[in-house]
């Protein structure tokens, strides 16, 4: 990254898009279903309200939500109180509006950390561990780098959900918390939550559940006959739960939520500070100044869809990844390496390289989602992917037919 001489200013907007708009020419075509994740959206008039929304309230800060900006208070308490209710929790269970699954993973844990020290009297002089599934996301990675804690990964069953008892082996006194998630983003199914909720009761374990891709839209899933497993607050062992609003919550980014089933709990995730000159200071999230347009559009998109529109939307992407799974079963050769809970798809082919068949799909235009274990094609399914379907699965199989015929192998790397 070389520096590069301070603009001298003076720009208009016309310019400025111009060249915005020039920088960005290359770009993949998500709008086109082309990019298999990033961007989830609905229909046009939900992304017309949430932009509307966003917009309206772009300069105020949520940060100010309890002294200054009391509307957006409201809305971010309505918001929480929605989820509480989706999550069935039970009384006295609280949550927090965060920036993304990172976020909301990172102060579930901070919880669980502070948690497992309150109850064992035991301060930073212990080393602990969370033990979750080797599907679950480098999220968990991440707030263990920080806050200096170990990950066991556990291995899944053939349906590639985690091991619960292979789990439970990996787990000992210094484990301050389990996981499942709801899905984990690989496969796309959900862990057995009961059986990992049973674990934790048995022996006294914090379970998170990270719903950050379902946790919005899953329960609709179920709602609408599709046989969806529950995840929530109703298996008792379940004390913390992630849910993204910007991923299937169809809300802008960045908008996430993470509920504790105690109060008392998202009192230990909080951050205190009061050994400054500027006074006592305490957040629920990691981030202090927070966009307010984030908190009213995820407002707007939830009482604009509400629940017929959440129903809609499962019965509709239900059906499209129907659809998908369907024609991918129709490719000679193509294996489904799990069969979805949700949206997600990942699949190999049996007799190919499916990283260079990916090589073929980019020539062809879209951007391969990639998994490694096992090497697979991986796609979250949006609403703009369903008029790409055909055009995908035509384009997969003629790239399969190419790498079969011994086109150059060597294939694709993911790169966030
Ligand atoms: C299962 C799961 N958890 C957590 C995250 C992290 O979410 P974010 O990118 O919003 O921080 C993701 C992101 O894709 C995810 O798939």
């Amino acid at each position: 990254m070389p520096p590069l001489p301070f603009p001298d200013g003076g720009a208009g907007w016309p310019d400025l898009q111009a060249r915005m708009r020039d920088m960005s020419a290359g770009d993949a075509d998500w709008r086109g279903g082309r990019v298999p994740l990033f961007v989830f959206l609905n229909e046009p008039e939900t992304y017309e309200i949430g932009r509307k929304a966003f917009f309206e309230y772009f300069s105020e800060n949520a940060l100010g939500r309890k002294r200054a900006f009391h509307g957006i208070g409201r809305m971010e308490e309505e918001v929480l109180g929605y989820g509480l209710s989706l999550f069935s929790a039970p009384e006295g269970a609280a949550g927090a509006f965060s920036s993304g699954g990172s976020e909301s993973i990172f102060m579930a844990m901070k919880a669980a950390r502070d948690a497992w020290r309150a109850q064992h009297g035991k301060g930073r002089e212990v080393a602990l561990n969370i033990v979750m599934p080797i599907s679950g996301h480098p999220a968990f990675d991440k707030a263990a780098a920080a806050m200096d804690l170990e990950i066991r990964r556990a291995p899944l069953t053939p349906d590639r959900r985690v091991d619960v008892a292979a789990l439970g082996a990996l787990c000992d006194g210094q484990t301050m918390a389990i996981v499942g998630s709801a899905p984990c983003f690989p496969h796309g199914v959900i862990d057995p939550i009961e059986a990992l909720s049973d674990l934790a009761v048995e022996r006294g374990l914090w379970l998170h559940v990270d719903a950050c891709v379902g946790g919005w839209l899953a329960p609709f899933f179920a709602r609408v006959g599709r046989g969806t497993p529950a995840f929530d607050f109703r298996f008792p062992g379940v004390r913390s739960i992630s849910a993204d609003l910007h991923k299937f919550g169809f809300c802008p980014k960045p908008a996430s939520t993470v509920f504790y089933r105690d109060g008392a709990d998202m009192e230990r995730a909080l951050f205190r500070a009061d050994a400054w000159t500027g006074g006592a200071f305490a957040t629920a999230t990691l981030g202090g100044t927070r966009p307010a347009g984030a908190v009213a559009a995820a407002w707007a998109v939830l009482n604009h869809l509400g629940t017929a529109g959440y129903e809609d939307a499962a019965r509709r992407l239900g059906a499209m990844v129907d659809a998908y799974t369907a024609g991918l079963r129709g490719i000679a050769g193509v294996r489904l390496w799990a069969e979805p809970d949700f949206t997600i798809i990942n699949f190999g082919a049996e007799d190919a390289d499916i990283f260079a068949v990916a090589k073929g799909m980019q020539a062809r235009g879209w951007l391969p989602g990639l998994t490694r274990e096992p090497k697979g094609l991986h796609a979250m399914l949006s609403m703009f992917h369903e008029p790409a379907r055909e055009a995908y699965l035509a384009d997969l199989a003629d790239a399969l037919a190419e790498v079969r015929a011994g086109a150059d192998a060597g294939g694709v790397t993911a790169q966030y």
